[in-house]
C-alpha cells in the first residue's frame, strides 16, 4: 500500500545456531504507533536493530517509503527518516549534552551547525523535561536524564519512523505520565513509532496495534487488547519475567 512508511517482510537473522528473527513483518503507516511486544530474548532489540541498519538480515525486506533499505548502514537509513533509541543508550559520555544532540542532526538533509543548530538542541532538550542540562557532560546525568538526551539526539534527525527501545522501562509512575504524553505529542506531530516496549499500560494506551514475537517469530498481531491477552498466554508459559 503506498501509504505504508515501514514496511518489514520476512525479516529474519541468525546467531550461529540460534534463529533470533525468524519472519518478521509489520507495516507503520503514518502517525501510527505500533508496539514490539514479547519475552525477554524473543528478538525485538534484534529487530529494531535489524530495521535501523545496526545489524544486516540474512533475509526479508526493510522497505521505508517504498525503497528497499534492507542490509544498507545505519547513517542511511537514519537519513532517509528513521531514527532510534537504544535499550542500554550510548551517548558520547564526553561531549556537553548540547553536542550530543547537535551530533544528531548531522544525517538530516539540511545539516545544520552553530548557534542555529545549538538553538534547535536547546529546544529539543526542553521538550524531553531537560532545558538547563545543554551544558552538562553527558555521562554526567543520571541515567533516565541520559534517556532523554538520546531521545531528543533521535528527534534532532528529523525522523519520520522513531524505533524506540523500552524508552519507558524504569520511569516511576509520575515519569510514565509525562513520557506517555511526550510520546503522544511526537505521534501528534506526525511522527511515526515502533516502540518496543514492557510497560504494558504504555502500550494500552499508546499503541494502535501490536506485534507479539516469541523465540524470534510473530505469533500475534492486532489490538493491544487482543494481542495482551496473548502475552498472558505466554506469561503463563513462561513465567512473569518473561512478559
Ligand atoms: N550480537 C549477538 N550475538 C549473538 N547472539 C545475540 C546477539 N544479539 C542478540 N543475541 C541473542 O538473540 C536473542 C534475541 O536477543 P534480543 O536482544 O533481540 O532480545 P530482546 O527481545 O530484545 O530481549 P530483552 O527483552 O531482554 O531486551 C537472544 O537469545 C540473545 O542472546
Ligand atoms: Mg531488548
Amino acid at each position: 500500500m503506498s501509504n505504508v512508511l515501514l514496511d518489514v517482510q520476512g525479516l529474519s537473522r541468525r546467531f550461529g545456531g540460534l534463529k533470533a528473527v525468524d519472519g518478521l513483518s509489520l507495516q507503520i503507516r503514518p502517525r501510527e504507533i505500533v508496539g514490539l511486544l514479547g519475552p525477554n530474548g524473543s528478538g525485538k532489540t534484534t529487530a529494531l536493530n535489524l530495521i535501523s541498519g545496526v545489524l544486516a538480515p540474512d533475509s526479508g525486506s526493510v522497505k521505508i517509503n517504498g525503497h528497499e533499505f534492507a542490509g544498507s548502514p545505519a547513517y542511511r537509513i537514519t537519513h532517509h527518516g528513521v531514527g532510534r533509541t537504544f535499550q542500554l543508550v550510548r551517548l558520547f559520555n564526553t561531549m556537553t549534552v548540547r553536542e550530543n544532540v547537535v551530533a544528531g542532526m548531522a544525517f538530516t538533509n539540511g545539516r545544520l551547525f552553530g548557534r542555529e543548530a545549538a538553538r534547535q538542541a536547546d529546544a529539543l532538550l526542553e521538550r524531553v523535561g531537560l532545558s538547563g542540562y545543554a551544558g552538562k557532560e553527558a555521562g554526567q546525568l543520571a541515567y533516565m536524564d541520559q534517556k532523554k538526551v538520546e531521545l531528543a539526539r533521535a528527534l534532532a534527525g528529523r525522523p519520520k519512523v522513531l524505533l524506540l527501545d523500552e524508552w519507558l522501562a524504569g520511569l516511576n509512575p509520575t515519569e510514565l505520565i509525562d513520557a506517555i504524553a511526550l510520546v503522544r505529542s511526537l505521534k501528534d506531530e506526525d511522527i511515526s513509532i515502533l516502540m518496543v516496549e514492557h510497560v504494558l499500560e504504555a502500550v494500552r494506551s499508546l499503541c494502535d496495534h501490536c506485534v507479539v514475537m516469541t523465540a524470534g517469530a510473530p505469533i500475534s498481531y492486532g489490538t493491544p487488547a487482543h494481542v495482551l491477552s496473548d502475552l498472558e498466554v505466554v506469561r503463563a508459559y513462561l513465567g512473569d519475567d518473561h512478559a
